[in-house]
């Protein structure tokens, strides 16, 4: 996978960024150093092509996953995770994941997938990624989720459906709405930033 990786202070997270179609490793770089200007930064570009923009997984229409392929790419991930903290030697349990749209989508589903994925997630505008699974236990898991109430891709009920997934398994999870599309707005990253810092 093409990525970025920039080293921070020892005992901070590793902040795992995960774009939205059609972005790359270097879309949400801006988002990192406003959470965590000290963290260490893993930026990974989507392995997946849609008409030449960069996704995490591949979609059958807008809203419609590919299940196969989301389930694939979903481990892909968390091995490369693995690879990553063995490669530059940082804490496995220690990654923060920072998902906007479809980068939030499949980071939701590393938490579906997988008890230990990651330490906490910020989910902007996220949907449910599966509906036919049952989420892996999540003890305790901080999640921050912002929604917009006028998000046509990512509708009011994914954003509320997915809280309570998350909440069912054990998940902590605050979710906030901005009176917004499903455009990542500097307010709701400042909230991010609120909970990141009163969280971690
Ligand atoms: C997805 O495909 O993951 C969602 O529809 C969000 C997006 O448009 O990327």
């Amino acid at each position: 996978m093409n990525y970025i990786f920039n080293k921070g202070k020892i005992d901070k997270p590793v902040l795992l960024l995960l774009h939205g179609t059609g972005g790359d490793e270097n879309s949400l770089l801006a988002l990192a150093e406003i959470i965590d200007p000290e963290a260490s930064v893993l930026s990974v570009r989507g392995n997946v092509l849609e008409q030449g923009m960069p996704r995490f997984f591949r979609r059958l229409a807008e809203g419609v996953f590919d299940m196969e392929d989301l389930a694939f790419r979903t481990k892909e991930l968390y091995e490369f995770l693995d690879k990553k903290a063995a490669d530059y030697e940082f804490d496995r349990n220690n990654i923060i994941a920072i998902g906007y749209s479809n980068g939030a989508n499949i980071a939701a589903n590393l938490l579906f997938e997988y008890e230990n994925a990651l330490k906490g997630a910020i989910l902007h505008h996220p949907m449910v990624p599966n509906r036919e699974t049952t989420v892996a236990k999540q003890d305790g898991t901080p999640v921050f989720i912002a929604a917009g109430i006028n998000d046509p891709i990512c509708p009011q009920q994914e954003a509320t459906d997915l809280e309570r997934y998350l909440k069912n398994a054990g998940a902590h999870v605050t979710l906030t709405w901005e009176s917004n599309g499903h455009q990542l707005t500097m307010s709701e990253v400042q909230k991010a930033k609120a909970w990141y810092d009163q969280t971690f």
